[in-house]
């Protein structure tokens, strides 16, 4: 049997449960193609997070990494929420153990906790606000300037946001992520003179000297949104390169460059990729892996993402 006839019979399983479990599916920009085409949704962080919370279906499938699911449960306590594979993780949620973060607020009880949305639950429920890379500026801005805050975990959105929004009392956790923090800029500065009329995009996980040579910088939708958008005909993309699929929809006549980083000569997130179409179609059929969490934490971390979403 042929891979794409393969692909093709799996495919009609995918929709037929689909409709048998009266749910709907959500991408993040970051899956394979093939993912993308059978998604009702495709967003980053922040839209899917909104998505979950309007569906009104029975059974949420979440095609991403785990926290994003846990955040969708969060939001919709009652629904059924599973994920293709669940050993697909971030870098950011293992670099904040809830523990640490527990010791942090007794050490500093006057600090304000935003927590990016790439944090565990258990993180999320100590946080005061939740922020994406989207709304990251916006959240900080409205805390009391007075207020000294600890951003957690992303060291590079960290200080990009610092310096956006020239807060002094801002602490900032040290952790990255995988993908972004490993794209180098000699390497950007190789592919731009390979592409002298290129512009740069870049998400603000990047290292910052990254984000100095970028033109626009945003998370993956307000990437793609821009990219497709502007006047500019070509385009070096610094994030993962799942956005590809959505930047050729968007843009067919438009050139999109990627730049691999230092540890996999990639632009893809391990983590992301662990989905494939036929765990999809199990997780459906057997409505399992299935995100459960305990109901306290539950509503202590609904607390913090749902004062994001009402900015
Ligand atoms: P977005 O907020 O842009 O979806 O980013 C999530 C993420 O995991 C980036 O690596
Ligand atoms: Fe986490 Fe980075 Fe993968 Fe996003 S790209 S899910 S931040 S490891």
């Amino acid at each position: 049997m042929s891979a794409v006839f393969l692909h093709a019979s799996v495919q009609e399983e995918i929709l037929a449960l689909k409709r048998e479990r009266k749910a709907i599916i959500l991408a993040h920009h970051y899956q394979e193609s093939e993912i993308q085409e059978l998604a009702d949704v495709i967003g980053d962080s922040l839209e899917l997070a909104r998505k979950a919370k309007q569906f009104d279906g029975e059974v949420i499938v979440f095609c991403g990494v785990w926290f994003m699911a846990e955040t969708a449960k969060l939001l919709n306590p009652e629904r059924i929420v599973v994920v293709p594979e669940a050993k697909a993780g971030c870098s950011l949620v293992d670099s904040c153990p809830v523990e640490q973060l527990r010791a942090f607020k007794q050490r500093h009880p006057d600090h304000v906790v935003v927590s990016y949305i790439n944090t565990s639950a258990a993180v999320k429920a100590e946080s005061d606000i939740i922020c994406t890379s989207r709304n990251a500026v916006q959240v900080v801005n409205s805390i009391p300037a007075e207020k000294p805050v600890l951003f957690c975990p992303d060291i590079n959105l960290g200080n990009y946001v610092k310096q956006q929004t020239g807060r002094g009392n801002m602490r900032i956790w040290q952790g990255a992520c995988i993908v972004h923090a490993t794209f180098a800029a000699r390497r950007l500065t190789a592919t731009k003179m390979e592409h002298p009329g290129a512009l740069v995009a870049a998400h603000p996980e990047c290292p910052a000297e990254v984000l100095a040579m970028a033109d626009y910088i945003g998370s993956t939708s307000a990437i793609i949104e821009h990219c497709v958008k502007s006047e500019a005909g070509e385009w070096i993309i610094m994030t993962e390169s799942g956005v590809r699929h959505s930047l050729e929809k968007g843009a067919p006549g438009k050139k999109f460059y990627f730049v691999a980083n230092e540890n996999c000569n990639c632009s893809e997130c391990p983590f992301m990729r662990m989905n494939t179409l036929e765990k999809l179609r199990d997780c459906l059929e057997g409505l399992a892996p299935r995100v459960t969490l305990p109901v306290g934490m539950m509503e202590r971390a609904r607390l913090p993402i749902e004062r994001m979403l009402a900015l």
